[in-house]
């Protein structure tokens, strides 16, 4: 990486459901030529699977199959009448994969710099793993680095109601340095269809990672 190759981003897609709000950052990140350390949990997807009908590249998938993945799953399948627009992620997009169990990434340790992690979304089971600093896979160990290096770290969990425990967790890391983001679209900007609301929680990610976007239009600025 040289000085003026913009710092990547982290990305770890965990069990919860909203497949699409992870599959649509990433495109938002690799169009604006960020790269992206992407880690997917098991149950990810499975939830992908279900959700999207359609599965998550393997880890150690070639590049080019990878493209077409993020390129086509939500125009077609069960997204197709999401109202996604066709989107187009240079070849030469850096996408670096790695598996949930290699500690030996360079994620994994605070010397390797980065803009920030996401997770999104964000399982209760992955979010209280990290609140008690449990560390038990590549996802957990690079959000605790993210944590004591004091770097951006978003939480974009999915769950209702929230019982104590979670909450408890959600207080845990927001006192610790994390956001908490929950997939809780808005509605005030008037969505007209699911890649709307899609995008309104990429788009408040991406805000938190300071990526500039034009996702949906800000509240405000149209008097
Ligand atoms: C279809 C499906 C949907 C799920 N949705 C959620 C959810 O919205 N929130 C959540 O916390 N867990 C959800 N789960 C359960 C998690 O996947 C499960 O707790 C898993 O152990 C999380 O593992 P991970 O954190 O390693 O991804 C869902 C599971 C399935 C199969």
């Amino acid at each position: 990486m040289n000085s003026t190759s913009p710092l990547p981003v982290v990305l770890a897609i965990t069990g919860a459901s909203g497949s699409a709000y992870a599959v649509r950052l990433m495109q938002v990140l690799l169009q604006q030529e960020n790269p992206v350390h992407l880690i997917i949990s098991d149950a990810a997807r499975e939830v992908a699977r279900r959700e999207l009908n359609s599965d998550f590249p393997a880890n150690d998938a070639a590049p080019e199959i990878w493209l077409d993945f993020l390129n086509q799953v939500l125009l077609t399948g069960r997204a197709s009448g999401w109202g996604f627009a066709t989107n187009h992620i240079s070849e030469s997009c850096r996408l670096f994969v790695h598996t949930q169990k290699n500690y030996s990434a360079g994620i994994a340790s605070g010397s390797f710099l980065t803009r920030g992690m996401v997770i999104c979304p964000c399982s209760m089971g992955t979010l209280s793993s990290i609140a008690c600093g449990a560390s038990t896979n590549l996802i957990q160990r690079a959000a605790d680095v993210h944590l004591k290096e004091r770097r951006t770290l978003v939480l974009v969990p999915r769950e209702t109601p929230l019982g104590l425990i979670a909450l408890q967790n959600m207080t845990t890391l927001t006192t610790a340095g994390a956001t908490i983001m929950p997939a809780a679209p808005g509605l005030y900007h008037q969505p007209t269809t699911l890649a709307d609301i899609v995008d309104f929680v990429v788009a408040r990610i991406c805000d938190h990672l300071k990526i500039p976007h034009s996702l949906m239009n800000r509240w405000g600025t149209d008097d």
